[in-house]
């Protein structure tokens, strides 16, 4: 079989290829803006600010003691993690101080108000951002008592290299991660309404 060359007709096909390539791709750039300004201006002036890190407002009413509110809260890009911490959860932060790296959260990046044994402002809600403090991914929630090895007293574990934290985001020594779960500015403007981003000192 004749092999086939480039021949006159061939180059009229593809120039009238390439064009038509180049208007579709043109077509489609358009069609794109056209298709997202109306997308962004159809923001709502609240989803606007928050999209520019403003402070976020979050039901408590929706948490029941041992649970972790759902879905997670977004803020400034960060999940946010809020634990309802039942009695018997918070007694399980005390008595292993002397397995953390960072116990009294010295080298840890919190709020005064959240520089405590709990690592918050009321025992029962434990704020925190839930980006593992070793390279970012996301600690999975390991409340029970247990359940990771006979002593663990629940926690956080973190399925990339395995860093481990407490009912109070604070590491385990022998964890990548090197200082406690971040917490972030929070405030209580009702009995039942965290803010997360804004405190006395205003919006972070
Ligand atoms: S990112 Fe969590 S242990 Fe590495």
């Amino acid at each position: 079989m004749a092999e086939h060359a480039i021949g006159a007709d061939d180059e009229i096909d593809l120039s009238r290829r390439k064009f038509l390539t180049r208007a579709t791709i043109a077509t489609g750039a358009i069609g794109a803006v056209f298709t997202a300004v109306p997308f962004v201006e159809s923001w709502s002036p609240s989803e606007r600010a928050r999209a520019q890190g403003a402070p976020v407002d979050i039901d408590l009413t929706k948490v029941e003691p041992g649970q972790m509110i759902a879905p997670i809260p977004v803020w400034r890009k960060s999940p946010i993690y809020v634990v309802h911490r039942g009695p018997e959860m918070i007694k399980r932060i005390a008595g292993h101080d002397d397995q953390l790296k960072d116990p009294h959260s010295e080298q840890s990046d919190q709020p005064a108000y959240a520089k405590n044994p709990l690592r918050s402002r009321t025992p029962e809600f434990l704020v925190l951002v839930g980006t593992c403090t070793h390279l970012g991914c996301l600690p999975k929630q390991r409340f029970a008592a247990g359940e990771l090895y006979p002593s663990w007293p629940g926690g956080f574990f973190c399925p990339c290299h395995g860093s481990r934290f407490d009912l109070a985001g604070r590491v385990f020594q022998g964890s990548p991660a090197s200082i406690n779960l971040r917490v972030p500015p929070y405030s209580f403007p009702t009995e039942r309404t965290l803010r997360v981003g804004a405190d006395e000192k205003g919006a972070a």
